[in-house]
């Protein structure tokens, strides 16, 4: 045995830097370069090529480090991936993800670890592929309000999204968007956008901030919004102000997060206690669901229902056969 080993290891000498590691036991599947791109693949899954900047910007490293410690089925993926978490320390896991990364070669991209679970009402500054419908309820029933939002990065930076209010009385509003991540690292995000609310009578002019970070295990986004009405009479100027802060529950895609937000109009606070839920083992899907709660000026404003549904249609929803 101990022969039969030595002639092995002689054979094949043991890596012992990553990239060596990598071409040694994920090259035969990912390709040297990462591209998943094999002559004669063994897998019948293609895996994500890492050399798309615009499919691995979006990933957080937590993500591919489960991947690989868990195989694909940890992140909902085909377990055609195996798991490492036996045979690689936490340290090696993450070397591997640093080494990936490095298959992104173009400069510029926003860190997928700053890509934060959604909150309700606070936009996030991670510009995002999404489609989502928001429903809003006021709690007596009285109010009804259903947004469908498409959301789509353009370039590295940038995003615009367009959304289509239905309230009880039908749909007389557009809302169109853009939003640019101005400075980025690691674990922070800030972005500058600007949205136009249109009806038929008026126009609502809303430049914005959003801003968002880690602070040891919880997520941490802030928004400030004015609303610039073309015509005062019909609507008030506002100066809107939102926070979020909220953490996850586990580590997988399907996690609970739990949080809650802070919301300002003018004098207006409310807050809103909320829970977040991927659907899909891939965390493609996902809904969130909470109750905003007027802090003060009670009379005027009630209890309202709100929450998404909320799919990132770039990803793969579920496991591929
Ligand atoms: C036997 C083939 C095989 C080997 C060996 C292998 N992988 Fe994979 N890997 C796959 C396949 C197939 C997928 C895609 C699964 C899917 O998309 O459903 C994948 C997916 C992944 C993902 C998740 C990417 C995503 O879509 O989010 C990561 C990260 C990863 N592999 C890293 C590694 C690393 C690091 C190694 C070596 C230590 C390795 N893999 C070895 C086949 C393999």
């Amino acid at each position: 045995m101990a022969l039969l080993l030595a002639v092995a290891l002689g054979a094949q000498p043991q890596p012992t830097t990553i990239p060596e590691m990598w071409s040694a036991w994920c090259a035969r599947c990912h390709a040297q370069d990462g591209s998943g791109k094999i002559a004669e693949p063994t897998v019948t899954v293609e895996p994500m090529d890492f050399t798309d900047c615009r499919l691995t910007s979006a990933e957080p490293d937590a993500d591919w480090e489960r991947a690989i410690a868990k195989g694909g089925p940890g992140v909902g993926l085909s377990p055609e991936m195996p798991a490492f978490e036996d045979s690689l320390t936490p340290e090696q896991i993450s070397g591997f993800v640093r080494h990936m990364r490095g298959f992104c070669t173009d400069r510029g991209w926003p860190s997928g670890n700053t890509n934060f679970p959604r909150p309700i009402l606070t936009e996030k500054a991670f510009p995002e592929n999404e489609f989502l419908v928001l429903p809003a309820i006021s709690h007596d029933r009285n109010d009804v309000e259903i947004k469908a939002l498409y959301e789509r990065r353009v370039g590295k930076r940038s995003m615009f999204e367009i959304g289509v209010p239905v309230a009880n009385d039908g749909v007389d509003e557009l809302e169109a968007a853009v939003k640019h991540a101005l400075v980025s690292n690691d674990r922070s995000i800030v972005s500058l956008g600007f949205e136009t609310v249109l009806s038929s009578s008026l126009a609502i002019f809303e430049p914005f901030a959003s801003a968002g970070t880690m602070l040891r295990d919880w997520y941490v986004q802030g928004q400030i919004k004015v609303e610039l009405p073309t015509d005062r009479a019909r609507a008030d100027r506002a100066f809107v102000y939102n926070a979020y802060l909220g953490r996850d529950t586990s580590a997988a895609p399907t996690t609970w997060t739990i949080g809650v937000e802070i919301n300002g109009e003018n004098g207006e606070l409310a807050f809103t206690p909320q829970v977040r839920k991927g659907l899909t083992g891939t965390g493609a899907l996902a809904a969130s669901l909470g109750v905003t709660i007027p802090i003060n000026k009670r009379e005027q404003r009630g209890v309202r229902w709100v929450g998404y549904w909320l799919w990132e249609y770039l990803e793969p929803w579920r496991a591929r056969k």
